[in-house]
């Protein structure tokens, strides 16, 4: 099949992609052959798949099932879930997954890390969303995290719960340091999340300082452990929102770790302006970890969602822009460079955090996937909210979207 007219990640230049048999096989100026199917791509701007790089997709679509959370706390959140949990049916998480995958690949992401709750003593979600894993694949690459939502040494057998999830098929380990009852929990659980995943050579990806409290260090800890067990670039710190509150002298000493580490770091920031500074008076923390300042100094760092209408979160409709655009907004990256290469918060950088960029990007030799977004290039398609055309995984169109173009007749 031949592409023509590809603005390839900004480029200026138009090219033709060529695929064969879902593999790219040809990039360039290239001649059409006799009787091959071929798609004019108009100058629009062509981008590797979006990643959706940190969600929890089996608590999505419950917000105000069964209460709504009214403060709007990540603490309120923790507790209107475990009223919620008690009424899961592999039904109820099934019917509401597909919902949300199917929203997410109309918006040109085919690859999601879900973390999943195994504070549960029936591992009921793990078991449905390891299931729903191979059922999706040809719509959805899903990896998922074992999250131990109400902490590993802070719940009733939380280290043999988050094992048995791990060993039942998750990708990645979960922690969430920041909930244990002490700080001496916090390392300890951390201590045991990492070895738990170089013993069973899993990827890592740990709710990490998710408060507004300076000295929750749960991030120094994870990072060193990284360093120590040579886990590296396999473990991913999300949210880090404390480090929002650090003091600039800590950090100079906290950065040089981090990029020994190589650690990869996800920044939510619809949820975490929505859940921090709750208990700021004016001026309010915008709660945002420091993802400018991550960025120059070489860290990766990529964007996700987080929550799509649940205790934590209740708006989303599976679309990754507006996390970008308000990114963007909160981390103060508005220039055109940093608007322009924005999309690689959700693309390459995303790639680099679910360690899976051996076979992502748009290149000769690679997985035929990509989308198709109705602009010229990423500035524009940021600034006028444009659509995802057509989306392509593995060579197949798994989503369009020719919606007629919005009208004003004076
Ligand atoms: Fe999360």
């Amino acid at each position: 099949m031949l592409f023509r007219n590809a603005l390839i990640e900004n480029s200026s230049e138009a090219r033709d992609i060529r695929t064969e048999n879902g593999i790219i096989t040809e990039i360039g100026n290239l001649t059409e052959k006799a009787e091959e199917p071929t798609v004019d791509l108009q100058h629009k701007l062509v981008l590797p798949p979006f990643i959706e790089s940190h969600v929890h997709l089996d608590t999505c679509l419950t917000a105000g099932d069964p209460a709504w959370n009214m403060s709007g706390t990540l603490f309120e959140g923790i507790e209107c879930w475990s009223k919620r949990k008690n009424k899961l049916t592999e039904e109820d998480i099934e019917e509401r997954v597909n919902k949300v995958v199917r929203m997410y690949a109309a918006n040109g992401i085919q690859f999601i890390r879900t973390h999943v709750d195994i504070t549960d003593s029936s591992l009921l979600a793990m078991k449905t969303l390891i299931r729903l894993r191979e059922e999706l694949k040809n719509i959805m690459d899903i990896q998922i995290v074992a999250f131990p939502q109400e902490g590993i040494l802070s719940y009733p057998d939380g280290k043999h719960l988050l094992t048995a999830a791990v060993d039942m098929g998750a990708d990645a380990v979960g922690a969430i340091p920041h909930f244990e009852f002490t700080r001496e929990y916090s390392v300890e659980s951390l201590d045991f999340a990492l070895n738990l995943a170089a013993d069973r050579d899993k990827l890592v990806d740990i709710h990490c300082d998710e408060i507004d409290d300076e000295a929750s260090r749960g991030l120094e800890t994870a990072a060193a452990r990284a360093l120590e067990l040579g886990l590296f670039d396999k473990v991913t710190a999300s949210h880090t929102t404390a480090m929002h509150s650090y003091n600039n002298a800590y950090v100079l000493r906290l950065m040089r770790l981090l990029k020994m580490s190589k650690i990869n770091f996800v920044a939510n920031p619809l949820v975490n302006t929505h859940l921090q500074g709750r208990t700021d008076n004016y001026p309010k923390r915008r709660g945002v970890t420091r993802v400018k300042e991550l960025l120059e100094e070489g860290i990766n760092v990529s964007f996700g969602h987080d929550d799509i209408r649940d205790p934590w979160y209740p708006m989303g409709n599976g679309s990754l822009r507006d996390v970008v655009f308000l990114g963007l907004h909160v981390c103060q990256m508005m220039g055109y460079e940093d608007i322009m290469d924005s999309y690689k918060l959700i693309t390459h950088n995303a790639a680099k955090t679910l360690h899976i960029s051996d076979h992502y990007g748009i290149e000769v030799n690679k997985p035929a996937s990509f989308i198709v977004l109705d602009a010229e290039n990423y500035y524009e398609a940021l600034t006028r909210d444009s659509v995802v055309l057509y989306s392509y995984k593995n060579g197949k169109k798994i989503a369009e979207n020719l919606s007629p173009e919005k009208k004003v007749f004076f």
